[in-house]
């Protein structure tokens, strides 16, 4: 009997107010894999509750930031211990790979690490003012922050939220995406152990528009953090602003995956497939875009899809698995349907359709379509799934052109083995990160976050506490005598 999980709210475990819960299914066998609160209105009402009172009231407002630094410490030496338990039931929730799993296993302990280092880190200024005073900037903590997280990378994810908001001083609403609740409220049940005051951080579980609208819209959040799709962020910055909240929003992209000729071959058509097929394309930052210069063209396309064919599709708890089932059945319809587009707007060179090979799990094929014009839908939006758009161009400025004609702007890779004309591309192309000769690698250390319509503010590296804190200025005066303007 698949077990039931209750939502965590005020240092209490408890079941949605309304009593219904949900099916969490396994993506790879189609079953229940658990239940889950289906909550709603009234338990966000709560949960906020719980986080206003944490925040105004205390005692979380009287922790040091060395207390509230060995406690993220703590949760994170917590993740390192029971790393492969989480990590197995990371992969069987979401479908990826047991061994992709780890390494998210060990990001998210690394960015509580790094954000447990940074709380003791946070300081303001003294700025110059021309008078006898002194005037001081001090930082300090935003308030509650409700956050709302995406069912690709779901402890990850819910790690670059709640470290950086914990170290600032916040108090977090947190609700995971309801395909993949559960490594988050397994992480809830340490957290008391952990040092944890109640109503620090409060888990809430359930869909989009029952339990993520009312966070969005309620008048005791300070701020939304969101991941996931931009049309679920445009309604977010709309309902925010009734209540004038700060939004930092990651909405994901199109990003392009720029080939020079001059590239080490092999090592671009690894990276090609690398940006875009690992974790089975369910990236915000898959390079599905991939801009290959016309003298190598056809050579890359055709080592491309040779080597696409070998990618080894099974189970996610096989060591060996490459890639694995999308994340649910909606997933995968609409990962489909963008295969049956592609046929009809471009050229098909791998893949296509469903792995057939599997009688049961949401296992689609990987799939690369060629000589794609930029303007197609499988060029423009944002497919989230292993689907690859081959698009050629003529040269360098044609390449940066084709690369900034999105409507997003998360990530960009180029590969050349000329640092000159490395660089001009890195300054050319409107993205929040850009890597040379690699995709992916990502950096707790570093900033990561986009341009345009892939959304605003910044996560990860200092920035990413400076998006939970308020600036203060103080002025204080120093002469003795009357202000004698009247
Ligand atoms: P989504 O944007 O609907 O879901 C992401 C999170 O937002 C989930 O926790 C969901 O419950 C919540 N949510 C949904 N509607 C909401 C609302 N009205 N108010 C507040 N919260 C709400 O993404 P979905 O439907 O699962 O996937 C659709 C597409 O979104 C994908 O195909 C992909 O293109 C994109 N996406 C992008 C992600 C990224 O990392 N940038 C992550 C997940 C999805
Ligand atoms: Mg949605």
């Amino acid at each position: 009997m698949p077990k039931t999980y209750l939502m965590y709210i005020s240092g209490k475990w408890v079941p949605s107010a309304s009593q219904k819960i949900f099916p969490v299914i396994e993506p790879a066998t189609e079953e229940v894999l658990a239940y889950a609160q289906a909550g709603d209105a009234v338990d966000v009402d709560a949960a906020v509750a719980a986080a206003r009172a944490a925040f105004d009231v205390g005692p979380w407002r009287e922790t040091t930031a060395q207390e509230r630094g060995r406690i993220l410490f703590r949760i994170a030496e917590k993740i390192r211990a029971e790393s492969s338990s989480l990590a197995e039931l990371e992969a069987r929730n979401c479908g990826k790979p047991i061994v992709e799993a780890e390494y998210d296993m060990a990001d998210s302990a690394t960015c509580f690490e790094y954000y447990a280092g940074l709380a003791t880190k946070i300081t303001g200024q003294v700025n110059p003012v021309p008078d006898n005073a002194i005037s001081l900037t001090l930082k300090e903590p935003v308030g509650v922050a409700g956050q709302i997280i995406p069912w690709n990378y779901p402890l990850t994810m819910a790690a670059w939220k709640l470290a950086p908001a914990l170290a600032a001083g916040c108090t977090c609403v947190i609700k995971p995406a309801e395909q993949t609740p559960l490594t988050l409220l397994k992480l809830a049940e340490w957290f008391e152990e952990c040092g944890l005051p109640p109503g620090v951080v409060n888990v809430v579980t359930g869909f989009g528009e029952a339990a993520g609208a009312p966070l969005v819209a309620h008048h005791d959040v300070d701020k939304i953090a969101f991941t996931g799709s931009a049309a679920v962020g445009k309604m977010i910055v709309k309902t925010a602003a009734d209540t004038l909240k700060r939004v930092t929003l990651e909405l994901g992209g199109k990003s392009p995956n720029i080939f020079f000729a001059d590239a080490d071959f092999e090592n671009a058509i690894d990276g090609a497939l690398f940006g875009v097929f690992i974790n089975q394309g369910e990236v915000c930052s898959a390079g599905s875009r991939i801009l290959v210069e016309k003298t190598i063209y056809s050579k890359f396309v055709e080592a491309m899809a040779a080597k696409a064919k070998t990618i080894r599709l099974g189970s996610p708890l096989d060591r060996e698995t490459k890639m694995g089932p999308l994340v649910s059945k909606d997933q995968y319809n609409r990962v489909r349907d963008y295969q049956e587009l592609g046929k009809r707007e471009a050229k098909l060179a791998a893949g296509g359709g469903r792995a057939v090979a599997f009688a049961k799990g949401y296992y689609v094929e990987p799939t690369i379509f060629y000589d794609v014009d930029n303007s197609a839908r499988i060029a423009r939006e944002e497919i989230f799934g292993p689907v690859a758009t081959v698009i050629p161009f003529e040269n360098e400025r044609d390449a940066v052109r084709i690369a900034n004609d999105s409507p997003y702007g998360l990530a960009a890779a180029v590969w050349t083995r000329d640092i000159f004309k490395a660089f001009r591309v890195v300054k050319g192309v409107r993205a929040g990160v850009v890597w040379v000769n690699h995709m992916q690698p990502t950096y707790v250390e570093a900033p990561w976050g986009g341009y345009k319509q892939s959304g605003f503010g910044r996560e990860l590296g200092p920035h990413g506490v400076d998006e939970y804190l308020e600036v203060k200025q103080v002025h204080v005066n120093l002469n003795e005598q009357p202000i004698g303007w009247y």
